[in-house]
């Protein structure tokens, strides 16, 4: 038997007592990606007012550190506007959780790319030209 990852207590405490968890019907952008390394899949509603993100929310079917790493970014989000929303790495959500195992990393990544993603439809279904980077894991237009 291995021991468990060394997890720290903001990782369990958002594993174990998820945020902002659920389905949002009336989200202004919605983004599902999943991890290329595991299969893990991540969705994230945004609710956006005047460039403001004000609500969000999410659903993970993965990991403790996806969920965890979910849980923080709708955290971290609120409030924020999408400029500033847009510099939250994947690093930072981990940073504020106290860290991840090396070997947890990857599933941060899904986090930063479930945000980005919901920005990115959000930008779409006003009709706009969506103004950053578009990563590359999002499932909702390949159907995988
Ligand atoms: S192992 Fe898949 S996101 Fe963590």
């Amino acid at each position: 038997m291995t021991d468990p990852l060394p997890y720290s207590e903001k990782v369990m405490d958002h594993f174990l007592n998820p945020r902002n968890v659920g389905d949002m019907p009336d989200a202004s952008g919605v983004g599902t990606v999943g991890n290329p390394i595991c299969g893990d899949v991540m969705k994230m509603f945004l609710k956006i007012e005047n460039d403001v993100i004000m609500e969000a929310k999410f659903k993970t079917f993965g990991c403790g550190a996806a969920i965890a790493t979910s849980s923080m970014v709708t955290e971290m989000v609120k409030g924020k506007t999408i400029t500033e929303a847009l510099q939250i790495s994947n690093k930072a959500v981990a940073e504020a959780l106290g860290g991840l195992p090396a070997i947890k990393m990857h599933c941060s990544v899904l986090a930063e790319e479930a945000l980005r993603s919901a920005l990115q439809n959000y930008y779409e279904k006003k009709g706009l030209p969506v103004p950053f980077e578009v990563k590359k894991h999002r499932l909702d237009e390949h159907g995988h």
